[in-house]
């Protein structure tokens, strides 16, 4: 920098350099901006920065000065190597007059500006180096007059690398939330599509089966199943309606907790050989997110009911206790071994069910063993 620049001057210039940085919050734009920043800062022709990787290479690099054309013919990105590795290993800075007399230039590809006067600085959070600035060619002097880079140069370099250090740390917290909450909404679509969707279409395979070798014997019966298919269709087409939208469970929606569960464990005991029968006591109305993990909890028990229990009967209670309510699916199967199976990890419905149960303030209970049947339970407090 030109020593007439004020020390007021730098202030401002770093100021707004900051709040350039803090404008963005995708790591990419970040480095972008204090790239550009730390250029017209210091007054370079040339700055680039550095985001190393664990394989001695670079996660990142960006430039400012060189033409997008240019970049390109470089090549491809520096590995970690003479003073670039010297100021990433020891985040130290580097002023040097002359970069390619120094004994550690190792030479750069043939489409590479050619750099002389060089100023770099890492950029550092606590003992770990992030990256490193690097910057050449201070425009207002001539290069064959030895390093223009002043001690005032770099100590605002130091300055915005300290603060780049902040904003780069933040837009990485940030980018790792969403990464996060996208990971987050993928298990929440999976869960739904698991308990709401699958199953209808398992009792709807079943039904299409029944029909299938109803239809000689029997083709009025075949009809009927033929028309529960078609339901059953539907059904599942608007669940997977309502897990994109995010909506309530149609039947929540219109007919209520009890009334949907009824008619659910209808369906169920005429689509399998097993009875499946519902009793409801004293049920108060419930928050919407507790009575639709109910819903959907005793939809998923009675559906590993079904299909792995070979039970002869399963019982579906619904009753009030204090101001919440506590359901209960109790079947007379063969039962299992539920840390067995928690150990294999493989299964999608027990977590779903515990998830649910949490997420909405309750608890479960699973209770089963070979050869005793299995009986869950859960409780949500209500509102
Ligand atoms: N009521 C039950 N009676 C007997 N075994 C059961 C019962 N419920 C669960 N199991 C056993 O526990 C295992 C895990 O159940 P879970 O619902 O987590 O997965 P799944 O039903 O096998 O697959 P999905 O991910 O489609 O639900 C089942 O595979 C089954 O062996
Ligand atoms: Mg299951």
């Amino acid at each position: 920098m030109s020593n007439e620049r004020s020390a007021r001057g730098g202030i401002d210039a770093v100021s707004a350099a900051v709040l350039a940085m803090s404008r963005h919050r995708e790591v990419r734009d970040v480095l972008q901006t204090i790239v550009t920043s730390a250029r017209e800062l210091v007054g370079a022709k040339y700055a680039a920065l550095g985001v190393p990787d664990d394989r001695g290479g670079f996660a990142q690099f960006v430039v400012d000065g060189v033409s997008d054309e240019q970049w390109k013919r470089i090549g491809p990105l520096p590995r970690q190597h003479g003073i670039l590795a010297a100021m990433l290993h020891d985040a130290a800075p580097q002023r040097l007059h002359d970069v390619r007399t120094d004994p550690r230039f190792e030479g750069w590809p043939s489409a590479h500006p050619e750099l002389a006067d060089f100023l770099g600085v890492p950029i550092v959070d606590g003992d770990e180096v992030l990256g490193a600035l690097f910057l050449a060619n201070e425009e207002c002097c001539d290069p064959h007059q030895g390093s223009a880079f002043t001690d005032d140069d770099e100590a605002l370099l130091r300055t915005l690398a300290a603060h780049a250090a902040i904003a780069l740390t933040n837009a990485r917290l940030y980018e790792r939330s969403r990464e996060l909450t996208i990971a987050g909404e993928r298990a929440r679509i999976a869960h739904e599509l698991h308990d709401a969707v699958s199953q209808k279409l398992f009792s709807l395979r079943l039904t299409a089966q029944a029909a299938a070798t109803l239809v000689d014997r029997d083709p009025q019966r075949a009809k009927g199943e033929l028309k529960e298919v078609a339901r059953l269709a539907a059904e599942a087409a608007d669940e997977l309606r309502a897990v994109v939208v995010e909506l309530r469970p149609a039947a929540l929606e219109e007919d209520g907790l009890v009334a949907a569960l009824r008619t659910h464990v209808q369906v169920l005991d005429r689509a399998h050989a097993a009875r499946v029968a519902f009793t409801a006591r004293s049920v108060r109305a419930l928050p919407s997110a507790q009575e639709e993990a109910l819903l959907r909890v005793a939809q998923e028990a009675l559906h590993n009911a079904l299909r792995h229990a070979h039970a002869g009967t399963v019982d579906v209670l619904l009753e009030g206790r204090g101001r919440g309510a506590v359901l209960r699916v109790r079947d007379d199967g063969r039962g299992f071994e539920p840390t067995a199976v928690r150990r294999a990890g493989r299964h999608l419905g027990l977590v779903s069910m515990r998830d649910r149960a949490a997420g909405a303030g309750g608890r479960l209970t699973v209770d089963s063993a070979p050869g005793k049947g299995t009986v869950i339970e859960m409780e949500v407090p209500g509102g």
